[in-house]
């Protein structure tokens, strides 16, 4: 087999300086893991930023570590998105800091490997109402203010690439994410006449220790070694995720809207295609392949 492909430099922050200055941007589960790699660059570009999730005293660290790195202004509150009246209070709390709100990012999220049947009731509940009840809550509350203080805004969701094809063993987390993809599309349509923008983004594996705790414990990272599983035989880096999500809440995507972004190095088409395993075959083996063919 060839050498995997290997990119020069991918850590590279990609839109010029000041690309979101005068942006509020409110990025849900914005204290952890790919949030906190997604909201660090948006500061690096200019704009404020509200982190959010249930854990105050994570946020108060990561907000400190993010002013401290970029000089940029953040604002950690506390919001469970299955509350409504939570969502509400946070958007109020921002719009009294920052004077406005432009940008929600929906990326908090709950999820974790179990087969369905060993599952309870409140287990599947608790996935489907931080993932698909929490999405649209936070959409709910921004498309109301957006639209009464006429300010075009923009949403950006996080999914997964089995938003598409479903998966087994993360069933309540497929049956969220698909949704979320729905609401994206819906909401492109509905509000695109308010000047609201809606977008996602479906990430392929990109490791971070809230994922793959829940979803790779113990030795199962190396059993089942993600990259192994993509084309492009690696995992993906934060920064390279932090780019496309600056450029879809930028005013650069401004004609893009209902659109999902795959950034998955390949991985969910990997799985598709009937004759994709056909990697494996060396160039000894196509040569017999090729007189077998040719003679039939
Ligand atoms: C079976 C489980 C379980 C498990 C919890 N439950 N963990 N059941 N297997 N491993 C059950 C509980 O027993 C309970 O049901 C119900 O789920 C709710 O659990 P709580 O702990 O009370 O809920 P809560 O405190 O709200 O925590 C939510 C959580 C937790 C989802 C369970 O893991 C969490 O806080 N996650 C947030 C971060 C996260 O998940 N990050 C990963 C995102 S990764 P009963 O019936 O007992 O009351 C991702 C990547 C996708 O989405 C694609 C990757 C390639
Ligand atoms: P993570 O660090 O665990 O992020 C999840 C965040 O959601 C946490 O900050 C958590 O904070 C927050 N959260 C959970 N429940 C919440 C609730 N009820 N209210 C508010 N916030 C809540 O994992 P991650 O890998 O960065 O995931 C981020 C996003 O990327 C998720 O949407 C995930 O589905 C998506 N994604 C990740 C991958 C990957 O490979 N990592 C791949 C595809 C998609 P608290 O615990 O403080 O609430």
């Amino acid at each position: 087999m060839s050498d995997p492909i290997t990119i020069k430099d991918p850590a590279k922050g990609m839109l010029r300086d000041n690309a979101l200055k005068g942006k509020t941007i409110i990025v849900t589960g914005g204290g952890t893991g790919l949030g906190k790699a997604m909201g660090t660059y948006f500061l690096q570009l200019g704009a404020n930023l509200v982190i959010t999730s249930r854990k105050i005293d994570v946020l108060k660290k990561t907000a400190a570590e993010m002013e401290s790195e970029t000089g940029g202004k953040v604002l950690a509150v506390a919001c469970d998105v299955r509350k409504y009246e939570e969502v509400e209070k946070m958007l109020q709390q921002s719009v009294e800091v920052f004077g406005r709100v432009d940008v929600l990012l929906n990326n908090a999220a709950g999820n974790f490997i179990s087969p369905t049947e060993r599952l309870s009731a409140n287990a599947f509940s608790t996935i489907i109402d931080i993932v698909l009840k929490g999405s649209a809550n936070c959409s709910l509350a921004l498309g109301k203010y957006w639209i009464t203080e006429k300010i075009a805004g923009s949403i950006v969701n996080i999914i997964t690439t089995y938003a598409f094809t479903g998966s087994a063993y993360v069933v309540p987390s497929a049956c969220a994410k698909g949704g979320v993809l729905a609401l994206t599309r819906s909401l492109a349509v509905e509000w695109g006449r308010h000047g609201i923008r809606t977008n996602a983004i479906a990430p392929g594996p990109f490791p971070t220790k809230g994922a793959w705790e829940r979803l790779l414990p113990g030795d199962m990272a190396q059993k089942f070694d993600f990259k192994n599983r993509v084309p492009l035989k690696r995992v993906g880096e934060h920064q390279e995720l932090a780019n496309l999500a600056a450029f879809l809440v930028s005013d650069f995507s401004g004609y893009i809207n209902g659109e999902v972004i795959t950034i998955d190095g390949g991985e969910w088409l990997q799985g598709a295609g009937q004759f994709n395993a056909l990697e494996m075959v060396t160039s000894d083996m196509w040569d017999n392949i090729e007189k077998a063919t040719r003679n039939a």
